[in-house]
């Protein structure tokens, strides 16, 4: 099976009520630990990229590690997608180099201009056979590069969202309802929740319109108790429950994105290797646990927080 859009998986997800996982691609090891994941439990599965994973990676070096996956589990339906891409010649760049659907990130621009940015993109991208996600609404945290204060972000307004989704065109909303990107989210003590009357609103307005989660990584406490246990010092930080990411997944949610929750379990890997023999220095000898650490955390993100798997087979 080629790269797909994800077109088929949202309309499975939204009426199956699961959602598919998003995660973050930087590297050969990553696209590995994510596909295999996906390949042992038949769950279909977006890989995406940022701008700062093209420029580490290269967006050539993306597309071919993605036909490499595709190669060895043909049978699991991949996505390539752009993760907030800051403006139509980001996205266009991306249509263009095989990407199968990008995210024009205009929200924090005023409504109009993100409307108009986000049609540009919509009409450049279908003509492509490429789909578009759009965001409304501000999420706090740290997204390439850009920190937004909690005190900054906002939530989706619901009265906007048919309104924009009508005007622009796009496929898919990512919604700020909440939810914050980066490993330091939310503080111990607090509780963070998933504002899902806000969620339900929308739905209604704009029901059988799939809804994007950005900055869903639930920071597992055992992960970073490794990585400070050997030599790390994260600071304190939680992120959101996975019984509140469940419970969105089962609704007009259709794509969950989480990145640091990966980051954090690559990290606590090398770590261990690292101070339990200091005497490693070939790279594959750490950056192999690194790998199957990533899938064992994707493997159970996809069964109990998405819901995904089984559902490589509901893909016509
Ligand atoms: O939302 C952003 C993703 O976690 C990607 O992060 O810009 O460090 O690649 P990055
Ligand atoms: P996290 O930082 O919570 O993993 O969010 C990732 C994300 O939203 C990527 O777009
Ligand atoms: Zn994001």
């Amino acid at each position: 099976m080629p790269l797909v859009t994800s077109t088929e998986m949202f309309k499975k997800a939204y009426d199956g009520g699961y959602a598919i996982g998003a995660f973050n691609i930087n590297n050969m090891e990553i696209v590995q630990g994510i596909t295999d994941a996906a390949a042992e439990l038949r769950s279909p599965i977006i890989l995406q990229a940022s701008a700062g994973a093209r420029k580490y990676a290269n967006s050539v070096y993306l597309v071919k590690l993605l036909e490499a996956a595709l190669e060895l589990h043909p049978e699991i339906p991949m996505v390539l997608h752009l993760d907030h891409g800051a403006d139509f010649d980001v996205c266009k760049d991306c249509v263009d180099h095989g990407f199968t659907s990008v995210m024009i990130d205009y929200s924090g621009h005023p409504f109009e201009e993100n409307i108009q940015e986000s049609r540009r993109v919509a009409e450049y991208a279908h003509e492509h056979g490429v789909v578009v996600e759009a965001e409304l609404g501000t999420l706090a945290g740290i997204e390439d590069e850009v920190k937004v204060a909690a005190g900054d972000a906002s939530y989706t307004r619901p009265e906007e969202v048919e309104e924009f989704v009508k005007r622009t065109g796009v496929d898919s909303l990512a919604i700020a309802i909440g939810t914050s990107h980066g490993a330091y989210k939310f503080k111990p003590g607090e509780n963070p929740r998933i504002r899902l009357d806000i969620l339900r609103e929308i739905e209604k307005r704009i029901p059988g319109f799939p809804i994007v989660l950005h900055g869903s990584s639930s920071v597992p406490q055992d992960l970073v108790k490794i990585i400070n246990e050997n030599g790390g010092k994260l600071k304190d930080a939680i992120g959101i429950g996975e019984d509140q990411l469940r419970e969105a997944a089962k609704s007009a949610v259709c794509k969950i994105n989480i990145d640091s929750d990966g980051r954090l379990a690559m990290t606590a890997a090398i770590r261990q290797v690292m101070r339990e023999k200091p005497e490693v220095f070939d790279p594959r000898l750490y950056l192999g646990p690194a790998r199957d650490m990533l899938k064992e955390l994707y493997k159970r993100k996809n069964i109990e927080v998405l819901g995904s798997a089984g559902h490589a087979y509901d893909q016509d």
